[in-house]
């Protein structure tokens, strides 16, 4: 966890302008700066962004939020690492608290582990650039194969020189933890000594989704006899092989923007299409694809394009576990590289534009490809082409959501078509395999269903039930609107508008929870001094409390439209107009709650049998009838000075 110090530090130093600014360009207009929108493709700029709200939104695609959101959004970074970043460029040093000893040490070799193979890749592209081995012998060979230097940088590829050693002999030097460069990978033991383990090789860095390097591949140069072709890190604390998608951090982008991924098989592959300014293209190192690497994917876009070479074997391991993606509503389309190319060799052959059309030329649907192979597999054989049947169904009953109905019909018709069988069979068949798992599955939920109403009510709102809309919430969200936006300015000599806020509604209970545990958060915020403000509640460590404040701020609830226009007018005489928004937002509140009140005792007195507590009810009706009455005129009569 990172302190509230450390979050307070990285709040107060915010400019929305500077970060957004980073990565759309913003133009002055009026108190607002305009752009066009990092969201979705426009020409004519909709995205606002308020310096003096920290809040940009986009009136074209909707998205809005505050500049932690941005970085999540558009980095898609977590919470955490968005706070990081911010951190990092404004030199705050981040301070953790309530860290776990086990948590502590794990952070800690992650650490390490970054630091030393950031003092690696350094290392190894030195070697490769600088000295007569690593150009002799190393760089040309990446030049034979038309990698120019520019993409060799950009990639951070590197050479380990073949012979004594340097690199463990420069770690060691530099007091590198022995245990941890085992841990890296980097060296190995030999006759109890380090010695280095890449030797000889050319070092692919492998770079997270931030542009950390987390681990390395090593490629022997040349023709791989005797040695195998590439040495990659083992698993540790930084390196998940299943969660690894080479290039992605240089391909994030494009993706997201191009909102297709293309997937090849191996480094070589990706730098090529990359220097072919083909940069939406990573790796998966030529094993089948996980879940992890999916998600990753699935945050920039719907569309996968798996690019393999036609004898590819790992055109099979890559088809496996591809139903995943159809529960993840991925589209994946496949194409084959001809000839024994592969992407990189035939991205050469060819050129850009070549491979471009190709590739568009080409596209596969992956379940129908997938059937092709079955198909193929099975022959003649009647009982193995019955089972390719089977699998066809169960693949399709995947195809689950709403959304993607059309297309689960498509793919029956067409598949049915293909295995020449009749349409409403497979159907039925599809239908059978969606049945037995939808039973399986509520089986397996009904298990987890206790456990996890115990822990609901434990930890309070979730993020779903956000926007529910209940019948008070016009007027909950209207008192949030004026505690955020005037709550810290004085009512009268004795008080702020927070305070009078909190008197005035201490007898009446909010119906939505979520607007309820904001209300808490700031007064508990409030009386313990922190003087709350939507600024310091954007970057409220709960997810709840950030996105109600845009919200609520973002979308105020118009309350009466003849009331809002004469604050809009008062607004252009530039009067303050506070003391009466939150003076008529708190009696539209009450007036709410006593109706409410008034609507339960009606029903209680209708349901009595008893009565004196009949009497006792009406006297109550009365006396709410009463208050709702001066309400109303109080109301009706708020004279605008
Ligand atoms: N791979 C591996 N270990 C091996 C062979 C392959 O980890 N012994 C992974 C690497 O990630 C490699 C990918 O599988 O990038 C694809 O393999 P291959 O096509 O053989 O390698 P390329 O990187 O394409 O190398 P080249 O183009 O130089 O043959
Ligand atoms: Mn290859």
């Amino acid at each position: 966890m990172i302190s509230p110090q450390t979050i307070q530090q990285i709040t107060n130093r915010i400019d929305i302008i500077d970060v957004v600014g980073e990565f759309v360009k913003l133009k002055k207009r009026g108190a607002n700066y305009l752009g066009l929108c990092p969201f979705h493709g426009e020409k004519t700029p909709s995205f606002t962004v308020s310096p003096a709200k920290e809040i940009y939104k986009c009136f074209g695609c909707g998205r809005s939020g505050n500049t932690i959101g941005f970085l999540m959004e558009h980095e898609k970074y977590s919470y955490v690492e968005a706070l990081r970043w911010l951190a990092a460029r404004y030199n705050i040093e981040v301070e953790e608290t309530e860290v776990s000893d086990d948590v502590k040490l794990l952070q800690q070799a992650a650490e390490s582990l970054h630091i030393i193979n950031n003092f690696a890749q350094k290392f190894f592209t030195t070697q490769l650039f600088e000295t007569d081995d690593g150009k002799d012998i190393a760089l040309t060979y990446l030049q034979e194969r038309g990698f120019k230097d520019e993409i060799i940088q950009k990639f951070q590829l590197g050479y380990n020189p073949a012979y004594g050693n340097v690199f463990a002999k420069a770690a060691i030097q530099q007091q590198y933890n022995s245990e941890l460069l085992l841990k890296s990978g980097l060296v190995v033991n030999r006759n109890d000594e380090l010695a280095d383990n890449y030797r000889g090789r050319i070092i692919f860095p492998i770079h997270n989704n931030t542009g950390k390097i987390i681990g390395f591949g090593a490629r022997v140069i040349g023709k791989a006899d005797r040695a195998p072709k590439y040495i990659n890190t083992p698993e540790n604390e930084i390196y998940v092989k299943s969660k690894i998608l080479y290039g992605s951090y240089f391909a994030r982008q494009n993706i997201d923007r191009l909102d297709e991924c293309l997937l090849v098989e191996g480094y070589t592959d990706v730098i090529s299409l990359h220097q072919a300014g083909i940069e939406n293209a990573v790796a998966s190192g030529g094993t089948s694809l996980t879940v992890d690497q999916l998600r990753l994917i699935k945050k920039y876009t719907n569309n996968l394009t798996i690019i393999y070479d036609g004898d590819s074997a790992g055109i099979k391991a890559a088809l496996r576990g591809l139903d995943m993606a159809l529960e993840e509503s991925l589209n994946v389309k496949l194409v084959l590289i001809p000839d024994n190319e592969d992407p990189d060799s035939y991205v050469n052959k060819v050129g850009t534009t070549a491979f471009k059309q190709f590739v568009a030329d080409n596209k596969k649907d992956f379940v129908l490809f997938q059937l092709e192979v079955m198909l193929k597999d099975a022959g003649n054989d009647v009982s193995k082409k019955n089972d390719v049947v089977n699998q066809v169904a169960e693949t399709l009953s995947k195809i689950n959501r709403a959304e993607d109905f059309t297309k689960q019909q498509e793919y029956i018709r067409q598949c049915s078509s293909i295995l020449r069988i009749d349409e409403t069979g497979l159907t039925t068949l599809v239908n059978k395999y969606k049945r037995d798992r939808v039973a399986k599955d509520e089986k397996h939920r009904q298990a987890e269903e206790n456990t996890i109403a115990a822990q609901d009510t434990a930890e309070g709102a979730s993020e779903e039930n956000v926007f529910l809309v209940n019948q008070d919430e016009p007027q909950e969200r209207n008192i949030l609107r004026v505690l955020l936006e005037y709550g810290l300015n004085k009512w009268d000599d004795d008080a702020t508008m927070a305070q009078y806020i909190f008197n005035e509604l201490e007898q009446f209970d909010f119906n939505n929870t979520d607007l309820e545990h904001l209300y808490n958060e700031y007064r508990k915020q409030y009386e313990a001094g922190l003087e709350p403000t939507v600024k310091k509640l954007l970057y409220h460590d709960e997810k709840i409390i950030r996105d109600l404040v845009v919200l609520i701020t973002m979308f105020p609830y118009e309350l009466s439209q003849r009331w809002d226009e004469k604050l809009e007018n008062m607004n252009i005489l530039n009067r303050d107009t506070s003391r009466q928004d939150v003076g008529r937002s708190v009696m539209f509140f009450k007036l709410k709650k006593l109706k409410r009140m008034c609507e339960e005792n009606q029903q209680n007195m209708e349901r009595s049998k008893n009565l004196h507590e009949q009497m006792q009810l009406m006297e109550i009706h009365r006396h709410l009838k009463n208050m709702e009455i001066e309400l109303t005129k109080q109301i009706g009569t708020v004279i605008i000075k």
